[in-house]
C-alpha cells in the first residue's frame, strides 16, 4: 500500500498546468540535439538525456516520453525502477546485457542485445543494463508516461537523506554493521 505523502508527491510531479491554447507554438512540441554524442567522461561512464515533460511541454497529458543513453565500455545502469512507466529500449550501437526481475517469485529475465534489438522492462519492475562490449553503446528508450520517475535501488536504500536506521539494513540484508556503515558512506548524497 502506497503512503499518502508518496502518492501526493507522485501526483504533483506528474501534473502540469495546461498552457493557454492561443499561446501554444510549434516549439512546444519540439526538442533537438539527440544527434550530438553524449560526453561519457564522468564516474559512471554514462550520459542520459531525458526528453520528458520537464523539457518538452507538448508531452503534457500524452503519456509518453523518451531518453537517449550513451554508455562507455562496461558502464552500468544500476538496478532501478520507473514507478510510473513501462520502458521500451532500442539498441542503436553496441552490445548490452539487460534484465529485469519479477516481484514474487523473484525470477530474472535477461538477454544480450545488439544493434537493432528491442527489449521491454515492464512498469515498476527492477531492471539494469551493462555495456558488455569493448566500444561505446547507444540506446534510445521510451516510456508510456510523460514522467516515468527513476528510483535507483542502492541509492534509495543506502543513500537516503537522512539515512535509514542501520539496524534496519543489517537485518534486511544480513550484513555486518561495518558493511552497512561503509555502504551508507559510499552511497550517501553529496
Ligand atoms: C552529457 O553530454 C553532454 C554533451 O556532450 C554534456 O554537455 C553533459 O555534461 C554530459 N553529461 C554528463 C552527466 O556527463
Amino acid at each position: 500500500m502506497i503512503s499518502y505523502d508518496v502518492f501526493y508527491v507522485m501526483i504533483i510531479c506528474e501534473w502540469k498546468f495546461c498552457k493557454d491554447p492561443a499561446q501554444v507554438i510549434a516549439n512546444d512540441f519540439f526538442f533537438f540535439g539527440l544527434n550530438i554524442p553524449g560526453n561519457m567522461r564522468n564516474k559512471n561512464g554514462l550520459n542520459i538525456t531525458l526528453v520528458n515533460i520537464d523539457n518538452l511541454v507538448g508531452l503534457n497529458t500524452l503519456d509518453i516520453s523518451l531518453a537517449c543513453i550513451d554508455y562507455a565500455p562496461y558502464a552500468v545502469i544500476s538496478p532501478h525502477t520507473h514507478p510510473r512507466g513501462t520502458e521500451l529500449l532500442v539498441v542503436i550501437e553496441g552490445t548490452l546485457l539487460v534484465g529485469f526481475v519479477t516481484s514474487d517469485p523473484n525470477k530474472i529475465f535477461t538477454k544480450v542485445l545488439n544493434k537493432g534489438d528491442v527489449f521491454i522492462f515492464p512498469i515498476g519492475l527492477i531492471h539494469f543494463q551493462i555495456n558488455i562490449g569493448e566500444t561505446a553503446a547507444l540506446a534510445f528508450t521510451s516510456f508510456n508516461s510523460q514522467n516515468p520517475g527513476f528510483i535507483t535501488i542502492g541509492n534509495a536504500v543506502f543513500g537516503s537523506n537522512p539515512p535509514i536506521n542501520p539496524d534496519v539494513l543489517i537485518k534486511a540484508f544480513q550484513l555486518d554493521k561495518g558493511v552497512v556503515e561503509y555502504l551508507q558512506k559510499a552511497i550517501a548524497p553529496n
